[in-house]
C-alpha cells in the first residue's frame, strides 16, 4: 500500500546515485541519478531487461559494489555520500543486510545449521543460541527435519529456502534478493515470494526483490524498474484488488 506513506520508516534511501564502470572510450555508465526510498515492511520487486543495471543496484545498496557518485542511506545513517562514510562497509553488510542470490552459494561442505549459523557466530552469537534460533527458523520454513543435511541432498527449493533462512538468521534490516525465484517452478517460486512477503510484514524487514517473472508482481508491494538508467516505480495489479 503507498498510502500509509507518514507511518512508514525509511530503510533505505538513494539519492543521485550514479554508476558507471571503466573509463575513457569504453566507459558504461549504467545508473545515471537514481533517486528512490524503500520502506520498512515492504516487499519491492525490481524489474527490467537484462543488462539494464538490477544486479549493480542491489550490489551498490548492499554496500558491495562502490558507486561513481550519489548518497545512499541504510536506516536513518547516511552510508555513502560520494565516498563510503565508514571505514568499514563489511559491517554495514554483517549487521544490517541478508543477501540471497540466485546461485543459493550454501557452502557445500558444512551442513544446513552450519551454513545458517556460521555469520551469527562470526558475530559473536554463540553456538546455542545460534543454532536454536536456526532451528526456529527451519521450523518456519518447513525443514526442520533437514537441519543435518548437506546441501546436495537438497531439492532446489529447499536449497532455496535454507537461503533465506541463512539471510534471516543475522535478523537483517533489508533483505536483498536476486532472482531467488529463478531456478523454481511456479508454485515455488509463489511460495518463496509469500514468504519473502511475509518476512517484510512480520519482521518489519525491507525486501528487494530482483525477478524477471511478471507472475510473481501481485504478491509484492510496490514494483520499481530501472528505466532510462533511473529508478521509476510502476503501476501494477496487486493481488486480492
Ligand atoms: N564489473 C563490471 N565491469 C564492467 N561492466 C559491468 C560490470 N558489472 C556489470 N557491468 C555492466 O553493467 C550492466 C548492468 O549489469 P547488471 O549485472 O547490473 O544487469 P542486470 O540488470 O542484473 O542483468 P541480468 O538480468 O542479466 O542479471 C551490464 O551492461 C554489464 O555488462
Ligand atoms: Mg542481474
Amino acid at each position: 500500500m503507498s498510502d500509509k506513506s507518514n507511518k512508514q520508516e525509511q530503510s533505505i534511501r538513494v539519492e543521485n546515485l550514479v554508476k558507471q564502470f571503466g573509463k575513457g572510450e569504453s566507459l558504461v555508465e549504467v545508473i545515471k541519478g537514481a533517486s528512490f526510498t524503500i520502506y520498512k515492511g515492504e516487499l519491492v520487486a525490481l524489474i527490467a531487461p537484462s543488462g539494464a543495471g538490477k544486479t549493480t543496484l542491489l550490489m551498490m545498496i548492499g554496500c558491495v559494489l562502490e558507486p561513481t557518485s550519489g548518497q545512499i542511506y541504510i536506516g536513518e545513517e547516511k552510508v555513502y555520500d560520494n565516498r563510503w562514510l565508514t571505514q568499514n562497509t563489511r559491517s554495514i553488510r554483517r549487521e544490517k543486510i541478508g543477501f540471497i542470490f540466485q546461485a543459493h552459494y550454501l557452502i557445500p561442505f558444512l551442513n544446513v545449521i552450519e551454513n545458517i549459523t556460521l555469520l551469527p557466530q562470526t558475530n559473536g552469537i554463540s553456538k546455542e543460541d545460534s543454532e536454536a534460533s536456526a532451528r526456529k527458523i527451519l521450523n518456519y520454513f518447513d525443514i526442520e527435519e533437514k537441519a543435518y543435511a548437506m546441501p546436495s541432498e537438497l531439492s532446489g527449493g529447499q536449497n532455496q529456502r535454507v537461503a533465506i533462512a541463512r539471510a534471516l538468521a543475522n535478523k537483517p534490516d533489508i533483505i536483498l534478493a536476486d532472482e531467488p525465484t529463478a531456478a523454481l517452478d511456479m508454485d515455488r517460486s509463489i511460495n518463496v515470494v509469500k514468504m519473502l512477503k511475509q518476512i517484510a510484514a512480520e519482521q518489519n524487514v525491507a525486501v528487494i526483490m530482483v525477478t524477471h517473472d511478471e507472475r510473481m508482481l501481485k504478491y509484492c508491494d510496490r514494483v520499481m524498474k530501472v528505466e532510462n538508467k533511473k529508478v521509476v516505480f510502476q503501476e501494477f495489479e496487486k493481488e486480492g484488488g
